[in-house]
């Protein structure tokens, strides 16, 4: 029989992402309009461990869609990581009787939701449901995270910047966008921006073949991922510069690094109502009883996938 469900909390987790602020919103709204009691977690597992909650009414989240971070903050736990933080998380959620939790966050997060809720190890026994945010993209099962949309128009934005001086000096840039281990961001990025050459973390990036497709003396762009293994742009920007400076080109090399401010800033239209579809989906699998799964969007359709 279904657990009947009266009150749930959410939180934001990992690294922030624009919309995640919309996914709190509707999540809020929608869960009060359900009949249910929300609490919000601030700073994510951490917050929960120090039981940081607060509750949610309609107005919590009023005037909050078009902001970037999260209201609720963010961390990375280490202490959740242990079996007894969990306990302590486990026990300030007991406390205040609250039968579900929903945690937009990435593939840690994720992890961490899991080992948390095992049925057979957990420390929890209230049902989860998580939601992917991270500007990285690189969760699994759904082919969208919530602030990737954002992140990749930030790119371009400052990209389109950078050719304007790039284009007045005659010299390349070399940026590199946000990706540890997935190069959607860059992939994304360097397609929109009209990149000359794109490197990712999954792919081995040969110097030399960088070389070939530059200019000689123009102003080209390269994007690169942060986990590009040859390294980030000023070694790149270096390498390039070694290769030219052999063939006796005079051609000039710029490193830049876009940094954290890919994952500020107002969160496009799409990645508002991605975000949307995602809060709704999460409070239905809640009230009916799922638990262990997340949601996801695959070929438009917002579906649940295993955690
Ligand atoms: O997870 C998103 C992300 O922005 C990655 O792209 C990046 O490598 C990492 O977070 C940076 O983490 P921090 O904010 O802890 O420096």
């Amino acid at each position: 029989m279904t657990k009947t469900i009266k009150k749930i909390a959410i939180m934001t987790s990992g690294g922030d992402a624009p919309g995640m602020n919309a996914f709190i919103r509707s999540a809020t709204r929608y869960a009060i309009e359900k009949g249910l009691g929300v609490f919000g977690i601030l700073e994510g597992y951490q917050g929960l461990i120090e039981n940081r909650l607060i509750e949610m009414n309609y107005d919590s989240v009023c005037n909050t869609i078009h902001l970037g971070g999260t209201i609720l903050k963010t961390s990375r736990s280490q202490e959740f990581m242990t079996h007894e933080g969990r306990l302590k998380a486990a026990k300030n959620l007991n406390d205040k009787e609250i039968d579900a939790l929903i945690c937009c966050g990435g593939d840690g997060s994720y992890a961490g939701l899991k080992e948390f809720a095992n049925k057979e190890t957990g420390e929890w026994q209230g049902l989860v449901i998580g939601s992917p945010g991270t500007i990285d993209n690189d969760v699994s099962g759904t082919d969208l995270t919530i602030g990737f949309d954002t992140a990749v128009n930030t790119a371009v934005e400052a990209i389109d910047k950078l050719r304007d001086t790039g284009d007045s000096h005659s010299r390349h840039f070399i940026v590199e966008v946000m990706g540890r281990h997935c190069g959607d961001i860059a992939q994304a990025v360097g397609l929109a921006s009209g990149a000359t050459f794109i490197a990712v973390p999954e792919e081995k990036t040969d110097i030399k073949s960088i070389v070939c497709t530059l200019r000689k003396r123009g102003h080209d762009i390269v994007v690169v991922a942060e986990g590009n293994e040859l390294g980030g742009a000023e070694k790149i920007a270096q390498l390039l510069e070694q290769h030219h400076r052999e063939m006796k080109s005079n051609s000039e090399f710029r490193a830049c690094v876009l940094g954290h401010i890919q994952r500020g800033g107002s969160p496009t239209a799409k990645d508002r109502i991605l975000a949307h579809r995602f809060a709704i989906k999460a409070v239905d699998a809640l009230l009916s009883g799922e638990t262990l799964k997340a949601t996801a969007s695959k070929a438009d359709e917002i579906i649940l996938s295993l955690l």
